[in-house]
């Protein structure tokens, strides 16, 4: 088996290029306000009741047993919640928690320091563990199932393997792509957790909540504005109600997001009431005037957005099939008569997508 010696040392760090399709980093502004408004107990988690339930007993069971927690997966779409779970169970269970993520390990010379650092019941947090390269991912399955590492020492005729023995940890991956995960290292997760989009009263709730964290204050019928634009996703609601305060700090009285200010603001940032922000919109109005409404390949779309086809995969696709407004097809991406009537262009009677309807 070809496995990296770890020792091997002296290559140059040199910075990796941006993978085409990564989302933009996210500034470090971005990530204070994130940090900001992170929950920090499982009681200030909103939704994913189940989710939460099922976690408080494995948590609950191992602290009883005095054991570490059984490796977690957690998958879901980007802004659910996968990190901020992360981070709320070591808090919980009174341990360490370390950080990386599957692209930062490009070697097992990459992972082993967390390995050895981790402290017994410590938690490792692996987000984006989907992009682990393979020779990290066989050096992580023994410190999986055994707590115990093999080194190999030298190379070619000298090279020698020795194991060593780990503290009792465990590993919480988060992926948005929990396809992409070999077989193998999914099965080495004892508790998986899918986490789902969000209720307009659960995101008006983490509004609200997240508006008292900023100071500022809110009309309910304007965090209500913001959560149905949120796209049923925290992390959209934050930068909506971010935006927001910001405008109503500059136009409204004393600061307060009335909703009047609200839908202003919002109206500004050019989020529709579905909402569909500017992309969103662009990919519709593409494949319904240049394609006819498709069936359009996903690469093809690409090209002609010039966007990166894993970024429309993971960013701007989901959405759009989850409010039915494209379908996927084996001949390409379909427009449907919902997104037709929303862009306000009139379908062809002989559309793809089209059964025969007309729109005004
Ligand atoms: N259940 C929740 N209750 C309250 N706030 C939440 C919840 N889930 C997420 N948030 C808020 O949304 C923000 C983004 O969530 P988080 O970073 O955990 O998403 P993620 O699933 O890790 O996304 P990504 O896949 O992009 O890494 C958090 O900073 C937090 O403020
Ligand atoms: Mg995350």
């Amino acid at each position: 088996m070809p496995r990296e010696s770890i020792y091997r040392g002296g290559e140059e760090e040199l910075p990796r290029p941006k993978k085409s399709g990564e989302p933009p980093a996210p500034t470090p502004d971005e990530k204070v306000f994130e940090e900001e408004l992170r929950p920090r107990r499982l009681s200030q988690v909103v939704g994913q009741r189940k989710v939460l339930e099922r976690l408080q007993i494995i948590l609950d069971a191992a602290q009883k047993r005095g054991e570490p927690l059984g490796h977690l997966l957690l998958d879901g779409p980007p802004g659910l919640g996968k990190t901020t779970l992360a981070m709320v169970i070591p808090r919980e269970l009174g341990v360490d928690i370390q950080f990386t993520s599957g692209p930062a390990l490009r070697a097992p010379r990459d992972l082993l320091p967390y390995l050895t650092n981790a402290g017994k019941k410590s938690v490792l947090f692996i987000d984006e563990i989907h992009r682990l390269p393979p020779a990290v991912e066989e050096f992580i399955y023994p410190a999986m199932e055994d707590w115990r590492v093999d080194i190999t020492l030298g190379e070619g005729l000298n090279a020698r393997t020795i194991s060593m023995t780990l503290e009792r940890f465990t590993v919480i991956g988060a992926t948005t792509r929990s396809g992409m995960l070999t077989a193998p290292l999914r099965d080495r997760f004892v508790h998986r957790e899918h986490l789902d989009y969000y209720d307009l009263d659960e995101l008006a709730v983490i509004v609200t909540t997240n508006a008292r964290k900023l100071n500022a204050e809110i009309d309910a019928e304007a965090a209500a504005e913001i959560a149905s634009r949120s796209r049923g996703t925290p992390r959209k609601a934050n930068n909506l109600l971010r935006w927001t305060r910001d405008f109503a700090e500059v136009h409204g009285e004393q600061g307060r997001i009335t909703n009047e200010m609200a839908r202003r603001a919002l109206e500004m940032r050019e989020v529709d009431a579905l909402g569909l922000e500017h992309q969103d919109r662009r990919y519709l109005k593409t494949l319904i005037e240049s394609f006819s409404g498709g069936p359009a390949g996903l690469q093809t779309m690409a090209h002609s957005l010039s966007i990166p086809a894993d970024t429309l995969e993971d960013d701007v696709e989901p959405y759009l099939l989850r409010i039915g407004f494209i379908q996927r097809t084996p001949r390409g991406r379909v427009a449907t008569a919902a997104a037709w009537s929303h862009i306000g262009v009139l379908r062809p009677m002989n559309s793809p997508g089209g059964q025969g309807e007309l729109f005004e």
